[in-house]
């Protein structure tokens, strides 16, 4: 058990664009997407950096460990899978998480009008009101057109009657 009643993570995800593949984001299907993730999963970048900051926050180690990328079980799988077995390995520990940040770079599509349902996605699928999910979006500049990247900040904060005692 930690110390600390306060733990931060920090994830980060990154999938090759294609065309005629889907775009997920946060659980949200993006549409309009002229490109979609190259992955073995579902290629949801943000769900793959929201549950490595929830894992690294606690030092559990990264989704890979849990869903190797390797296993045919796991082809095209949900992401929002990966994303509930994290916040299950931290609740094990007497964690929850407390707030989340999530940046996204992508040139195209624009993202800004899915900001609202990407941060409810998230929000949800980490039982926690949409007001602690924070999204930013930006653009590579045309650095990698074909190419998302994902980074996640996640505080954890120790579950009320648990920790140090
Ligand atoms: O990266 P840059 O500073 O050029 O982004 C400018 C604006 O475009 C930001 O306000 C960001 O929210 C928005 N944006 C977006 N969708 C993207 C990338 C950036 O809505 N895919
Ligand atoms: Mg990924």
């Amino acid at each position: 058990m930690s110390a600390l009643p306060f733990r931060i993570g920090f994830g980060e995800d990154a999938h090759r664009l294609e065309a005629g593949r889907p775009l997920v984001l946060g659980g949200v299907p993006v549409p309009h997407a002229e490109l979609g993730a190259v992955a073995h999963s579902d290629g949801d970048a943000v769900l793959h950096a929201v549950a490595d900051a929830l894992l690294s926050g606690l030092a559990l180690g990264d989704i890979g460990q849990y869903f190797p990328d390797t296993a045919a079980e796991w082809a095209g799988m949900d992401s929002r899978v990966i994303v509930a077995r994290a916040l299950e390995l931290v609740a094990a520990r007497g964690y929850v998480p407390g707030n989340v940040a999530v940046v996204v770079t992508l040139d195209r599509p624009k993202l800004g009008p899915l900001r609202a349902e990407i941060a409810r996605s998230v929000a949800g699928l980490l039982n926690l009101p949409e007001s602690e999910v924070g999204v930013s979006f930006k653009t590579s500049e045309g650095l990698a057109p074909a190419h998302v990247q994902t980074r996640v900040t996640a505080l954890l904060v120790r579950a009320p009657g648990t920790g140090e005692g």
